[in-house]
């Protein structure tokens, strides 16, 4: 899957963001790559205890709880808590792929990656270079989207993040641990819940055969939905 969520913070939502991060501590990426990705990383982070860090991922991760869209695809159960990152002076992300299982800070949760998030702080012609490429479902010329806007992709893809050779690309970034694990499975059911919400408005309340098709989609949910 490669799905692109337009607008997910509006624009005042990303300057009130921006400020506070622009004035925050970024310590070196590295500290939290795996030990694969340990040397393809050359990114700044915000500090996850940080209270900037703190308000701005609360606030992410409210706005998700309510996006219609990003429950269809994702079917979240768990997200890991979004984090910062900004690319500045020719800093890259080389090719890799986004460990498996990653245990959430502070706590003995765990979240599995489905899927992976990258939610643009930044607009295009903030930055040159900062393009996020990924391999095998995505080609041209990488993605690189308006402030607000967000991609979801698979994890279980190779990707990078291309130099940031002018200005400053800010980002947040996170995973999220989908009900339904297998993507095939989950993909069914984002095309058929999308058929419903576009065939709801054109046929009349409580229409009978629109009611079945509701029930076969929970009932797909239900039998393939682990918790
Ligand atoms: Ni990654």
């Amino acid at each position: 899957m490669l799905l692109i969520i337009e607008n997910v913070l509006s624009k005042d939502e990303v300057q009130q963001f921006r400020s506070p991060m622009e004035q925050a501590n970024w310590e070196s990426g590295v500290k939290t790559a795996g030990s694969l990705a340990r040397t393809a990383k050359q990114n700044l982070q915000l500090d996850d205890a940080s209270e900037v860090a703190i308000g701005l991922r609360n606030h992410i991760l409210r706005k998700l709880g309510n996006h219609p869209l990003f429950i269809s695809a994702a079917l979240p159960s768990k997200i890991y808590p979004p984090k910062f990152n900004c690319y500045t002076n020719g800093g890259s992300y080389g090719t890799h792929i986004d460990s498996a299982i990653m245990p959430v800070p502070g706590t003995s949760l765990t979240v599995r990656g489905d899927l992976s998030a990258t939610l643009f702080l930044s607009e295009p012609d903030e930055y040159v270079g900062g393009q996020l490429e990924i391999e095998g479902i995505q080609g041209g010329e990488g993605i690189k989207l308006a402030a607000g806007d967000m991609v979801l992709y698979s994890s279980g893809f190779e990707h990078r993040v291309k130099p940031v050779t002018q200005g400053a690309r800010f980002a947040s970034f996170f995973w999220i641990e989908s009900y339904v694990r297998d993507e095939k499975q989950r993909n069914i059911l984002f095309e058929l819940d999308k058929t419903i919400q576009q065939l709801t408005p054109k046929l009349p309340e409580g229409d009978k055969d629109l009611l079945k098709l509701t029930g076969l989609y929970h009932n797909l949910l239900r039998s393939w939905a682990t918790t």
